[in-house]
């Protein structure tokens, strides 16, 4: 049986019903004019995303919104010069110089929160940027690979990239020393700037030492570090095993003394250059570094922030995602400081020390815009169902992005997190695209548990099949989600593949490679969706997580939202086993809330209700009870590790994993 990626399949989702914001929340809100959508009709593209040049100070005005000459490389506000640093800190002195920029949660619970202001942050900025241009000859156009954890000194850094006009290249700092080694390598950096130590679940984890890895394996790769500059977790101390490698490695808290009050003027750089690197994996072959714009990313980033977001300079703003994905990058960094918001940056894993922490942050803040994952909801839920009550905060909005949610799981979301006064966007995007494609205008729209909703104002979806028929609304059909137009947040490329750029997200469904003409140009995301009638979207998942059951196509989150509808359960992943008759057939592995104990008439019963909800076909061959889903750092259930348990082939490192002692755990309870 085939298990070809495709995303032509029918879908049997029951529509859910509307949940309109609070009034309270629709009487604050940025954006309430109705008007928009007309604004940002295909008839006005491309000059309505003036309006999103138009929220940044430009140093010079740019002459051309969309230059396609290079299609499908686009160019935005072309002939533009601007600084991300300036438009993010500088300009908001006047105004918010004492304001909160960001609030920094260190996992300790004993350890203070430290508040910097925009004048604090300026100076830090300005300093660091000091000790890249001159200490360690950083100039624009220069690629730095920063392998960094959840501390201040991530955006700081990053800022005083983007001041320079050097090209960052953040890489998670739950990535290996293979990893980061082989993103240094691909973006040329001969500088790496890490970190000694960090906090993650109570322990202070050495981090230095991957960075010595990663240098070692740049180099046999042929690339050169002759810089490791290491911020150090409590300046003055060491908190590190690995050795400080004479004449390559200096810590930052000792460089900058010979910085203090250093300011540095925000290189004026054309709209066009490149503000970050961020590397996702494909579905083959080495990662792909989504090359990013300055002018055209922050102006996409900024409109999101304020209008999706609903930031105002008041708002104390908490997106819980690691700064090391785009979510980060976008949503707590960029957006959010050109917005001269209150920005929270939480160090450690949000259970620790328990189920309350996160509520306790949001109280002792008073955090009033949350942004955070599905994953992250259902193990806050697992945790502590009851715990947000009995906290004393009060969210007007929330955030869900990453994955698709299952409308039981947003109802939690929205009932006991969001204490049903918060409006919910489930924002819909990818590293490739910079910012939300989309999501419902809170301000606006109602809500619809399971669905983003429509195309975010100037983003313009549509669902082929394979032969690039377009899938009308309503026909309950799923396909390729394709948006029609290009916009300013979109990558340039990928970093030095341009082949593999427009082959991976333009070879399906461009029929002129020559043309010049945005129109031919459809972007395919990889998703597969349907678009209700109404023009909501729901998202099925990655093409390749659909599961062919005997010539049927099931999502892996049809099955996954059915499990979710049994009380008991509070995460639920279904992976393809390889079937003689069938192909393949759904397996499925739940993790119970607590208070439940696994049973065989649990299981049944969980069995039961994927019948029930999607059909017998989607019947899994066992369901599996465990004691929690093997996950990334963050956050994401490694399917994969799951199928190599019920296909019985070799799970591979485990060790990255945030829990890896629980895949033991699997493989005594499932292959006995
Ligand atoms: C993939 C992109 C978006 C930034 C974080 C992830 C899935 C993302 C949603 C959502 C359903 C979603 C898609 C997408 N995805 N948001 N709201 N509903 N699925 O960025 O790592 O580049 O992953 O995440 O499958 O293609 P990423």
């Amino acid at each position: 049986m085939s298990e070809e990626k495709s995303a032509h399949y029918s879908v049997t989702w029951q529509e859910e019903e509307y949940i309109h914001p609070p009034n309270d929340f629709v009487g604050q809100a940025n954006l309430t004019d109705p008007k928009i959508f007309e604004r940002f009709s295909l008839e006005n593209f491309p000059e309505c995303f003036k309006e999103f040049a138009d929220l940044l100070d430009w140093d010079q005005y740019w002459h051309t919104t969309l230059d396609t000459s290079d299609a499908p490389c686009w160019k935005w506000f072309v002939g533009g010069k601007i600084n991300a640093s300036y438009n993010c800190v500088d300009r908001h002195l006047d105004k918010y110089k004492n304001k909160t920029a960001i609030h920094f949660v260190p996992e300790p619970e004993d350890e203070p929160i430290v508040h910097l202001t925009y004048q604090d942050l300026y100076r830090r900025v300005n300093e660091t940027a000091a000790v890249l241009r001159d200490f360690a000859g950083l100039k624009a156009g220069d690629r730095v690979t920063l392998h960094l954890p959840m501390t201040p000194e991530l955006p700081i850094t990053m800022l005083a990239c983007a001041r320079l006009g050097v090209i960052h290249s953040q890489v998670f700092a739950g990535f290996s020393g293979q990893a980061c080694g082989e993103r240094i390598w691909d973006s040329e950096s001969r500088v790496l700037i890490t970190i000694d130590s960090y906090y993650r679940s109570g322990k202070l984890l050495d981090h230095k030492a991957i960075g010595d890895v990663a240098v070692e394996v740049a180099k046999k790769e042929g690339q050169d570090v002759d810089k490791v500059l290491v911020w150090r977790r409590y300046p003055g101390k060491y908190s590190s095993a690995a050795p400080v490698v004479e004449g390559r490695d200096f810590f930052m808290d000792e460089l900058l003394k010979e910085y203090r009050g250093k300011t540095v003027e925000p290189v004026s750089m054309p709209a066009e250059d490149i503000l970050f690197l961020m590397y996702t994996s494909g579905s083959t072959g080495r990662p792909k570094g989504a090359q990013h714009s300055i002018g055209g990313y922050l102006a996409y980033v900024t409109w999101m922030s304020k209008n999706i977001q609903d930031i105002h300079p008041e708002d104390v703003y908490w997106c819980m995602a690691d700064i090391g994905w785009i979510t980060g990058h976008s949503f707590i960094v960029y957006g959010p400081l050109a917005c001269a918001a209150s920005s929270v940056i939480y160090e450690g894993v949000p259970t620790y020390p328990d189920a309350g922490r996160i509520w306790r942050i949001a109280e002792e803040l008073d955090v009033n815009i949350f942004h955070t994952s599905p994953t992250a909801i259902r193990q806050l839920r697992k945790a502590g169902p009851d715990e947000p009550e009995k906290y004393n905060y009060d969210f007007k909005h929330m955030t869900t992005v990453g994955e698709p949610i299952e409308p039981a799981v947003w109802r939690w979301y929205y009932d006991v997190v969001g204490k049903k006064k918060a409006a919910i966007v489930d924002t819909w995007w990818q590293t490739e695209t910079g910012g939300f494609l989309c999501s419902t205008v809170p301000g606006l729209a109602p809500m619809k548990p399971g669905s983003a909703g429509p195309g975010v104002p100037g983003i313009h979806p549509v669902i082929f099949d394979d032969e690039g028929n377009e899938i009308p609304a309503g026909a309950g059909k799923a396909g390729n989600i394709c948006i029609k137009n290009p916009w300013p947040g979109l990558m340039q490329t990928i970093w030095k593949d341009r082949d593999r750029f427009v082959s991976t997200y333009y070879g399906k469904y461009n029929t002129n490679p020559d043309s010049k003409d945005w129109r031919d140009w459809p972007y395919m995301a990889g998703d597969a969706a349907v678009l209700a009638k109404d023009g909501y979207v729901r998202i099925l998942g990655r093409v390749d997580d659909v599961i062919n059951v005997a010539g049927h196509r099931l999502g892996t989150k049809e099955i996954e939202s059915a499990a979710l509808t049994v009380q008991e359960v509070a995460e639920a992943a279904v992976i393809a086993a390889k079937d003689e008759i069938k192909g393949v057939v759904p397996d499925l592995y739940v993790a119970l809330k607590p208070g439940f104990e696994a049973s065989d008439e649990l299981a049944a019963k969980i069995s039961q209700a994927v019948s029930t909800v999607v059909g017998k076909i989607a019947r899994p061959r066992s369901v599996h009870i465990v004691p929690d889903m093997p996950k990334t750092r963050s956050g994401k259930i490694m399917r994969r590790i799951l199928a190599s348990i019920s296909n019985q082939t070799e799970v591979g490192d485990v060790t990255s994993l945030a829990n890896p002692d629980v895949v033991e755990l699997i493989l005594k309870k499932v292959q006995g």
